[in-house]
This record gives structure tokens, C-alpha cells and sequence, in this order.
């Protein structure tokens, strides 16, 4: 709590001065109505019956404790200075902690794209060329045989169509592990291209895609984290809304900030349930890699809502500081990581 307007706050010297002050002045005060009041002579006159019970050793009895006192006082104040000292350094270690966790995360994620980028070139170069050759073979052996052997141009015909569809399987393997599009496109038409794929793969669902803002030189980290997050979010829709409509949403809602958003119609979800899938969970990892915030909003039957909000001068500057996580859910409206406010409650 913010010292009080005009008061100095306990640590400060001018309140170390002034409370000094105020001790010389009650000592004065104190010697001042002793003087007056011939407090000693009076006290010894009253005790003085008392005698035979020790009670004139009394007042220095009493000195001495009220030292005792101070110095009681002085030793506890001494603990607790050290328990907040040693309370504020495991605080800042928690922070560099969650800052490097953070970092560390961020590197594993760039390593994995960096991975299944050279997995897909891999399979590229090799598969690829392998399987051409495999069709090319195939296609000479078809027409040396054509007319003469058909079991032969039978099965070459046949090898034909396999290699074909093995290099389909082959390239929609690529396509997941590195998203060509996004190098290809940029991230606003490689979104545009994943949505325009989805919506032909479920006709019957009313997808929309809106975008705002200059969506270009986000960098190359965001641009995979958006993607992959609309991704994995069209997949969900696709697997368990039952929806009738979603809408994606790429806003720049400002120079720092981009602003993600799949809303479907769908069955929603139970916020707090236990859930066993790996896609929302790493979702959230990428998105906290890069300092941003994931909410998660639903109420059951009528729809989920995954909104991500990334900072995007994360990643020129290195890992942010670490701000203190603020988890947990409220049931079945809306599971927040960070403290998003915008439309309905806050976990
Ligand atoms: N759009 C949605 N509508 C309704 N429920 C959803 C939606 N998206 C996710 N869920 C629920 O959240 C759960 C967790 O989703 P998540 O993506 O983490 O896992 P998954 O899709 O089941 O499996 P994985 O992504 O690992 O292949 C899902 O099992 C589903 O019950
Ligand atoms: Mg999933």
C-alpha cells in the first residue's frame, strides 16, 4: 500500500528524524511534569509503606523493562527486515526463473520449427525424388509392355497410381511439419490459403476470415505461433464443435500487439474439466514463450472462443520480464492465462 499523501514512509530518514523528535519531546515533557509534579518524592512517599514488599525497587524495575522492551522491539524488527530481505531476493530469483523459462521455451520452440523445416526438406529432396523416380520406372515399363505384356502394364499402371497417392500423403505430411505457405505468402495469405483449405474440407460450416491491420514483418516466431494456433484451433472446430459457423480473426490491434481469434458456434466446453488432448496445452506454451496471453471463453452449448494476444517487440528485445501468472478458471465461462479483461469474466 502507497505511504499515506504527505507521510514519509518508515524507511525513510526524514520519519527516522522526525520520530526522534518526537522521543526527545516526550523524554522532555516527561522530566518537565517530573520537575513539576515532584513525581520521585511522591513515589517514594507512596511506596515507602510498602516497603517490607520491595515495592519502592519498583520504578527501576520498571526502567529496566521498558529497556528491555526496546530492545525486544529492536530484535524483532531486525528478523523481520531480514525475512523481507530474504523474502524480496527469492521473489527476484522467481522472476529470473520464469524469465528463463520462458526464453528456454521460446529457444525449444524455434528449435522444433527449425527441425521439422529440415524434416520436410529431408522428405522433400529424398522421398520425393525417390518416388518420381519410382513413377518415372514405372511409366517406361508400361510402355515397353503396352500391347504385349498386360500383366506387366497392369501393374506398372498400378504402381503409377500408388506412387501418386503415396506422394500426396507424402506432401500433406510436409504441408503440417512445415507450412510453405507461410514463407510462400506471407502470414495474412498463408492464414487466408489454411481457412480457405478447411472451409472446403467442411462445406457445411460458415467460415469467415477478417483481418486488420499490417499483419506483414511480424517476425518469423509470431508468424508460425499464429499459424500454428489457427491451425490447431480450425482442427478442434473440426473435431469436436459440431459448429455452424467460426470466424477467425487477425487483428493488429496496435504497434506492440496482435490479436488472434477462433469463435465458433459450436458445443462449447467445460472450462475446468480435465482435458487429456496436447493441442490447447501447447497452444498455450507458444504463446507464453512469447510473453503474450491465451483465453480461453465458452459457455457450454453455445460456443468456444480462443483468443491470443502476442507483444510483438518480444522478440528483437529477448525474453520479457516475467509477470506473475494468474491461473485457474472460472467454471464454464472463461480460462484466462494473464489478466485479460475484455467480454466476459476472468480466471
Ligand atoms: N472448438 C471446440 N469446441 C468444443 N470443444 C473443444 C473445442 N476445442 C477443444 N475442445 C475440447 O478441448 C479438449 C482439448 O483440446 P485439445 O486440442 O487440447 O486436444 P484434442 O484436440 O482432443 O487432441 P490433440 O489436439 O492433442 O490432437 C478437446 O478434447 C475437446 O473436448
Ligand atoms: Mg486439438
Amino acid at each position: 500500500m502507497p505511504p499515506a499523501e504527505g507521510r514519509a514512509p518508515p524507511g525513510n530518514p526524514s520519519a527516522a528524524i522526525r520520530d526522534l523528535l518526537v522521543v526527545a519531546a516526550a523524554t522532555g515533557l516527561a522530566f518537565a511534569l517530573s520537575s513539576l509534579l515532584e513525581l520521585r518524592e511522591w513515589l517514594t512517599e507512596v511506596t515507602h509503606p510498602l516497603e517490607r514488599y520491595q515495592m519502592d525497587e519498583l520504578p527501576l524495575t520498571f526502567a529496566v523493562l521498558a529497556l528491555a522492551l526496546a530492545w525486544f522491539a529492536w530484535r524483532r524488527w531486525r528478523h523481520a527486515e531480514q525475512e523481507l530481505h530474504l523474502r524480496i531476493q527469492a521473489q527476484r530469483e522467481l522472476s529470473d526463473a520464469l524469465a528463463e523459462n520462458r526464453s528456454l521455451s521460446q529457444r525449444y520452440l524455434m528449435l522444433q520449427e527449425e527441425e521439422r523445416r529440415n524434416l520436410a526438406r529431408e522428405m522433400h529432396d529424398e522421398l520425393g525424388q525417390c518416388l518420381n523416380a519410382i513413377k518415372l520406372d514405372a511409366v517406361s515399363m508400361r510402355d515397353m509392355a503396352q500391347g504385349r505384356h498386360p500383366e506387366v502394364e497392369t501393374a506398372a499402371n498400378s504402381i503409377i497410381d500408388l506412387s501418386g497417392h503415396v506422394y500426396d500423403v507424402v506432401r500433406g505430411i510436409m504441408q503440417r511439419l512445415r507450412p510453405a505457405a507461410l514463407d510462400a505468402l506471407g502470414l495474412h495469405d498463408a492464414v487466408a490459403h489454411l481457412v480457405g483449405q478447411w472451409r472446403r474440407r467442411h462445406p457445411a460450416v460458415d467460415c469467415r476470415f477478417e483481418a486488420g491491420g499490417d499483419l506483414t514483418e511480424l517476425g518469423e516466431v509470431v508468424n508460425i505461433t499464429v499459424y500454428r494456433l489457427v491451425q490447431e484451433c480450425l482442427t478442434n472446430v473440426g473435431k469436436h464443435a459440431r459448429a455452424g459457423a467460426v470466424t477467425v480473426s487477425l487483428q493488429r490491434t496496435s504497434p506492440e500487439e496482435v490479436r488472434i481469434s477462433v469463435r465458433d458456434d459450436g458445443r462449447g466446453m467445460a472450462l475446468n474439466a480435465k482435458r487429456s488432448g496436447l493441442g490447447l496445452v501447447g497452444l498455450r506454451e507458444r504463446v507464453e514463450a512469447l510473453d503474450g496471453r491465451l483465453l480461453l471463453r465458452s459457455v457450454p452449448g453455445q460456443g468456444l472462443e480462443v483468443v491470443a494476444l502476442l507483444p510483438l517487440s518480444v522478440e528483437e528485445e529477448g525474453p520479457a520480464p516475467a509477470h506473475e501468472p494468474a491461473r485457474g478458471a472460472d467454471p464454464g465461462q472463461e480460462e484466462a492465462a494473464g489478466s485479460e479483461t475484455g467480454g466476459g469474466r476472468v480466471a
